[in-house]
């Protein structure tokens, strides 16, 4: 290669690697990525979509804080630069504001910044009629009920969640970002006296795009057609779901399905889950955690009592999943039921009962709910005036005052009710309101610990206050008792065991803690398997979210792992198995996985720093929470839930400077200028090559 040539490629790789280092280095100037943000995803049912997604490419605008109704103003109608990216705090974050915005082009996207102070009005992005298709109510169930007709259970949902919005919707943790995206409007768009700022303006993108459209018949036949013709299949969209827990005071034989001889068995259930307008915050204290922690202490006050003196009948604690989105996996159950895919069937069930809302506060009494339709029928009727007669007693018996509500009131949004809708089960929901809700936050960002009480005084370590025992945990633990007494008499236990039974407010606590403050105690990681904790940990240093998101790749929700781990060791007993042995205890004589699930865990940290792991043996289950419309394949049914979750791409956001459309197209047109040159510049280079690259190329010396 000649010298000359040798300068001409040097100075074109270096300009080449020049502009590539400079113009990575110009874009980290410019573009600041937002981190800890979570979008508002789209979700569908067999007739809607619901939710918010950007274009494909993403959603620009010049971005505006809305403070004040001036600042509306500006966004809707005045402001010179639309569309606008409007930045509000969740304060803000209202039905009428949102619709406004959602009924005009003037807005490309919002970004909501998450302050932990709740609005004292309430707030609550649900349906003021939870579940109401999906319920017993219905043409031919009560009709005067339907439809929440006589009482509105949540009458503070403005149905925000339910929403088809056009445009990407994200959440903002309140943290140095969120200041640095202030600051950027503040000195750029930030409207001096009135009069409009000048370019360049601070803009936002954000990404969120959604590949289902229209509803979940749509998109599963699309998924379906892809299925059939393509090696390499896309989803568009996942139904919901995940799986429900269970467990039995005495183990029931896993392997056969189907109707059991002489079981008669009481369910206490509760759901596992819940959701807010975002993706996948959740923290459902009072609309879910309070169920979760009592049945938990509930069954773990009766157990030892169950050992030593058996009911006649069994009882059953399920907790089931994905609720929230029409009953999925109560409708679940029921069907398996039905079809004999489950340890019993209908007709081994003699009652139920379920916990709902049961954040308790000082002051406040429990309700319990019957059905009005089901107690028409004499038979019925006697059975849920004995369980009501019950469990009244046994609160009068505590501190507790218990009441019924008109017995013309229909159930409030409940699991139990797609028990109904199969057959008259006896049965009662527990809750801490009359008519409505007393939760005002329900289904939304704000029902969290402190709504619920949970509170801890300062300079508490992490460990101290796993241990203490709120005001909360008290409260809660009386009803825990209520629950497991009346549970064992209502399962035909002897009254003379009653007083034995008592829930154990220290558990309490300690659920409380894990469940809403933080997962990641020493407490969760004993009852966990040594492969759940280490890298890739389950636990975390905040709450578990109540989502019941997708059932993917037999992966389980992390809550649904905790309910599973804690209910093995409330329900189970510690065996000298050794690790193959838990893994396979076939080998050993008088142990079955039939009966028991076995299960390796770690076991609390000893003074010097170790653990010592043993095997639980206990009569829980995980069973699959999916709605059957999607066994059934339809997708459009009426019976049972079919929302979906629709799969994405791109979940980012970000804020950037933008010029002037006039500077923009100049620098186009500039940069259209230079790449003409540099074409015609590679052009003559390689019109010339043989000229400047010319090399005495040598003729090849073979040698064998
Ligand atoms: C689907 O969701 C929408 C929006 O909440 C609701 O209006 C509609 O009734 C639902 N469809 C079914 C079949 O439940
Ligand atoms: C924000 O705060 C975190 C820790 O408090 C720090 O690591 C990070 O560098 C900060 N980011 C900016 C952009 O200041
Ligand atoms: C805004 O208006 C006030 C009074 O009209 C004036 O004193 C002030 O200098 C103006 N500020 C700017 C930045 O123009
Ligand atoms: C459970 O039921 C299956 C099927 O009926 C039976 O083969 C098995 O022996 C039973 N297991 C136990 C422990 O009874
Ligand atoms: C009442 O319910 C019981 C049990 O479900 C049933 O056997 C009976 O026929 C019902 N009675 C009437 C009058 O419907
Ligand atoms: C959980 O807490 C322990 C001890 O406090 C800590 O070492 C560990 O890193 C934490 N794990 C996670 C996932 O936060
Ligand atoms: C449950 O956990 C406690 C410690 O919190 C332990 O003492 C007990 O042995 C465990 N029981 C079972 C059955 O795992
Ligand atoms: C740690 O203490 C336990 C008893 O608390 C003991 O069995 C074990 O051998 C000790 N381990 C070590 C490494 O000292």
């Amino acid at each position: 290669m000649g010298p000359e040539s040798f300068k001409w490629l040097q100075l074109l790789v270096f300009s080449f690697f020049y502009t590539y280092v400079n113009c990575s280095s110009v874009e980290k100037k410019i573009y600041i990525e937002l981190t800890n943000t979570v979008p508002c995803v789209r979700l569908l049912n067999a007739t809607h979509q619901i939710g918010c997604q950007s274009s494909i490419s993403g959603d620009t605008g010049v971005l505006h804080v809305l403070e004040t109704d001036a600042d509306l103003e500006w966004i809707l109608s005045t402001g010179p630069h639309p569309p606008y990216m409007v930045l509000m705090e969740s304060a803000l974050f209202t039905r009428p504001t949102m619709m406004k915005m959602k009924n005009t082009s003037r807005v490309a996207g919002v970004a909501v910044i998450h302050t932990s102070t709740a609005p004292d009005k309430g707030f609550s992005p649900h349906t003021s009629c939870p579940n109401q298709n999906m319920g017993v109510y219905r043409e031919q169930y009560g009709p005067e009920l339907a439809n929440c007709n006589q009482t509105v259970w949540n009458p503070l949902g403005n149905d925000l969640s339910y929403e088809d919005f056009t445009f990407p919707i994200f959440s903002l943790k309140d943290d140095n970002q969120t200041q640095i995206i202030h600051k950027c409007f503040e000195q750029h768009n930030a409207r001096v006296n009135g009069s409009a700022p000048q370019y360049p303006l601070c803009a936002m993108q954000l990404f969120s795009h959604m590949h289902a459209v229209t509803d979940t018949v749509t998109c599963m036949r699309r998924t379906d057609l892809q299925n059939s013709f393509s090696v390499n299949p896309e989803k568009l969209c996942d139904p919901l779901g995940d799986y429900n827990v269970w467990a039995s005071i005495r183990p029931l034989n896993d392997s056969q399905k189907g109707h059991k001889e002489n079981e008669s068995v009481v369910i206490a259930a509760t759901r596992l889950d819940g959701r807010s307008f975002f993706w996948d915050i959740a923290p459902s204290a009072e609309g879910t955690v309070s169920g979760i922690v009592t049945l938990l202490a509930a069954a773990q006050a009766l157990y030892p009592v169950t050992k030593e003196a058996q009911p006649p009948r069994n009882i059953i604690f399920t907790f089931f999943q994905g609720e929230a989105f029409d009953y999925i996996g109560s409708s679940r159950m029921v069907y398996d039921m039905e079809k004999e895919k489950f340890v019993i069937d209908l007709d081994n069930v003699h009652s139920m009962m379920e916990i709902g809302q049961v954040g308790l506060r000082s002051g406040q009494n429990l309700w319990v709910h019957t059905d009005p339709v089901s107690r028409k029928n004499t038979t019925v009727d006697d059975v849920v005036k004995t369980l009501v007669s019950s469990i009244t007693s046994v609160a009068s018996s505590l501190n507790l005052t218990l009441k019924e509500p008109d017995t013309s009131q229909a159930l409030p949004p409940s699991s139990f009710q797609r028990f109904l809708r199969s057959r008259p089960i006896p049965g009662l929901v527990l809750a801490d309101h009359q008519s409505s809700f007393n939760n005002r936050y329900y289904e939304s960002l704000y029902d969290t610990a402190a709504y619920m009480n949970v509170n801890y005084p300062p300079d508490l370590t992490p460990e101290q206050q796993l241990e203490y025992e709120t005001e909360a945990a008290k409260s809660l633990s009386e009803v825990a008792t209520v629950v497991a007494r009346s549970l064992y008499k209502q399962a035909g236990g002897d009254d003379r065991y009653l007083n034995n039974i008592t829930a154990d407010t220290k558990t309490v606590a300690k659920l409380l803690y894990g469940f809403l403050i933080m997962s990641n105690n020493s407490w969760f990681s004993s009852l966990l398997p040594p492969e759940a904790l280490g890298r890739g940990s389950i636990l975390e240093s905040s709450p578990p979210q109540y989502y019941v998101g997708l059932r993917l790749d037999n992966s389980v929700k992390t809550i649904t792992s905790f309910v599973q781990f804690i209910l093995a060791n409330m329900t189970g007993t510690v065996t000298n198995l050794n690790q193959s042995q838990c893994q396979n205890p076939k080998s050993v004589p008088g142990e079955s996985k039939d009966l028991y699930f076995y299960t390796w865990v770690s076991g609390p940290v000893s003074a010097n720093g170790t653990t010592e792991p043993y095997c639980v043996r206990a009569p829980v289950r995980r069973v699959k929470a999916l709605s059957p419309a999607f066994d059934l394949l339809d997708y459009g049914s009426t019976e049972y839930s079919t929302w979906t979750e629709s799969r994405w791409k791109t979940i980012r956001a970000r804020i950037f400077l933008v010029a002037s459309p006039e500077l923009e197209m100049m620098t186009l047109v500039v940069g259209v200028a230079v790449l003409l040159v540099s074409l015609l510049v590679t052009y003559f280079v390689s019109s010339k090559a043989e000229l400047l690259f010319s090399s005495t190329r040598e003729a090849p010396n073979t040698t064998y």
